[in-house]
């Protein structure tokens, strides 16, 4: 963060900030404004896209409802603009069994943010078919996993942007000039050298939360080599879940100068200690964030020859969904009793609530941690292997 400052606007950023072209961009410039001067920005800059959460009914409720209402109706979205899940299948809406007043408020919140002229995307890995700019460019992402795969994967420059800063810019299609877009501030604050044998995706996503707590700077990796698209996701869904940090760095080597903080087989198996109840899962709950397309054809493949022990439910965004469809994976899926859902984040979304289970399985940190926390299930956190039999 750089110090609060004076930012400078263009004469037409000042005649849009005072109502010239309406209320919703006018909002979204104060916004932008505020955020920008508290983080030192000394002007704004164009992005090219933005990805939007504050989606789900379960989490914006009624006062997010009526906020986009308002909103919706001068506001209009000026880039590439894609929407995270929501709470239930848009195509289906009593899959889950949901709330008749649920459904009809999630329907609303989703027409509202058509109504701004976002896609309805409904996925939290956007880069997935939705939203991938080239490398370099300037977004405004929300949705920490997406925001941390953006900047570290991708070569993307974006804040982590919160529902209301990622809408504001996706209205001016401008974000304040500061953090993540400055090259200066995309270095790693400390390493984190990986001692631990790391064999599964989710043990890259325990990997994350064991970084995420020790900085809000970018974290430099060691001792991994190079990475996978699957163990990148869980990595960066780990870090943006127990702190702050918007970006991973994987490197050969810790850069002289900067704190090295190992990663050791113990650790490793603290945070899964962490990560375990002790009660038998009813469900197993997988997809958070999404699978990528290549995540659902390996699981197909792994189920020519396993099941799982009890139920799955597996989430996808409509984008893989359908191109999974295609290449057969979503039948062999369902031959072997797993349930494909798509648009709906299983980590907020009350799913036991309606379907009457509590204890649940999944392979990801990041999820284990929003089901304990907002849904109040006992989850035990396993790898992808280990789940199925
Ligand atoms: Fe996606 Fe929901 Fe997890 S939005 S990253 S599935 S918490």
């Amino acid at each position: 963060m750089g110090e609060p400052s004076e930012l400078y606007l263009t004469a037409r950023e000042e005649k849009a900030l005072n109502g010239e072209n309406g209320e919703a961009v006018a909002a979204s410039y104060r916004v932008l404004l505020s955020i920008g001067e508290y983080l030192g920005a000394d002007r704004l800059i164009p992005v090219i896209s933005a990805h939007i959460s504050g989606v789900n009914y379960a989490n914006i409720g009624d006062e997010g409802l009526d906020f986009l209402h308002r909103f919706s109706d001068d506001g209009r979205v000026s880039v590439r603009t894609t929407l995270n899940p929501c709470g239930i299948e848009l195509e289906n809406p009593k899959s889950l069994n949901p709330p008749a007043s649920f459904i009809a408020k999630q329907l609303k919140i989703v027409e509202y943010y058509k109504k701004l002229g976002v896609a309805p995307t409904m996925t939290c890995v956007p880069y997935e078919f939705d939203n991938a700019p080239r490398r370099g460019s300037h977004v405004a992402w929300a949705e920490s996993s997406a925001c941390l795969y953006a900047n570290s994967m991708m070569g993307l420059k974006t804040n982590k942007e919160s529902a209301i800063s990622a809408l504001a810019s996706a209205i001016t299609g401008k974000t304040p000039n500061a953090g993540m877009h400055l090259d200066r501030n995309r270095r790693p604050g400390i390493v984190v050298d990986v001692e631990a044998p790391l064999e599964s995706p989710t043990d890259f996503g325990l990997l994350g939360i064991f970084a995420g707590k020790l900085t809000s700077k970018p974290i430099g990796i060691t001792g991994v080599g190079r990475i996978t698209k699957s163990e990148g996701k869980a990595l960066g869904a780990g870090i943006g879940t127990s702190g702050s940090s918007p970006m991973f760095i994987i490197l050969d080597h810790a850069p002289r100068g900067v704190e090295t903080v190992p990663f050791t087989k113990a650790e490793l198996q603290n945070v899964k200690d962490e990560n375990s109840a002790k009660s038998m899962p009813q469900v197993v709950l997988l997809g958070c964030p999404f699978y990528t397309l290549e995540e659902v054809g390996e699981l197909s493949r792994k189920m020519e020859t396993k099941k799982f022990r009890v139920p799955a439910l597996l989430h996808i965004s409509r984008s893989v969904y359908e191109r999974a469809e295609k290449k057969g994976y979503i039948s062999k899926l369902n031959e072997a009793g797993a349930r494909v859902l798509k648009d709906v984040c299983p980590s907020l979304t009350p799913e036991g609530t309606w379907g009457g289970w509590k204890s649940v399985a999944t392979d990801s940190p990041k999820g284990s941690f929003y089901m304990k926390s907002a849904l109040k299930y006992d989850v035990n956190v396993m790898g992808l292997d280990d789940l199925l039999v």
